[in-house]
């Protein structure tokens, strides 16, 4: 299978912004882990990541006919990226949306994901376990279902 990963803005930050909240591991050792899971289950992974909301949109464009699954954080977009959400409605490539914190716990405005309903499902508050748990997700689910 062929994972595509999508990290919207600040996440390139990772181990330096808000530790308490989203971890001590850096951006580039979480794309390290997520390669070497899907190696581990003869698939692969590309990390994407970007501060602007239009490259975010050209890598879900650009995912048609290229992945068979997206798993993306798109960060703060979540809460009001209705061109995300769109971009996401526009292909036909599945995608679970991931938040490394458990933004239920968080600010009111973190509840609200309007990408989600684009999305075959969330995972959120599992650290960055949840990316690999989404790709689990698209592992198994033939499987399971
Ligand atoms: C986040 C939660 C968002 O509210 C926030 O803007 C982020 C990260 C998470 O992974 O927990 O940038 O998506």
């Amino acid at each position: 299978m062929k994972f595509l990963i999508i990290n919207g803005p600040n996440l390139n930050l990772l181990g330096k912004r808000e530790p308490g909240v989203y971890g001590e591991n850096t951006y580039e050792a979480l794309c390290d882990r997520l390669r070497s899971f899907a190696a581990a289950h003869g698939s692969t992974a590309e990390c994407f990541q970007s501060n602007h909301e239009g490259a975010v949109i050209d890598a879900i464009h650009a995912a048609e006919g290229t992945y068979d699954a997206i798993v993306m954080n798109p960060g703060a977009f979540t809460h009001y990226s209705y061109a995300i959400l769109d971009a996401l409605k526009a292909v036909s490539v599945p995608c679970v949306e991931v938040h490394i914190s458990n933004v239920h716990q968080r600010e009111e405005f973190r509840h609200k994901s309007v990408t989600a309903p684009a999305c075959v499902g969330q995972i959120c508050g599992l650290g960055l376990y949840g990316y690999e748990a989404a790709m689990g997700y698209f592992l198994s689910a033939p499987s399971l279902s």
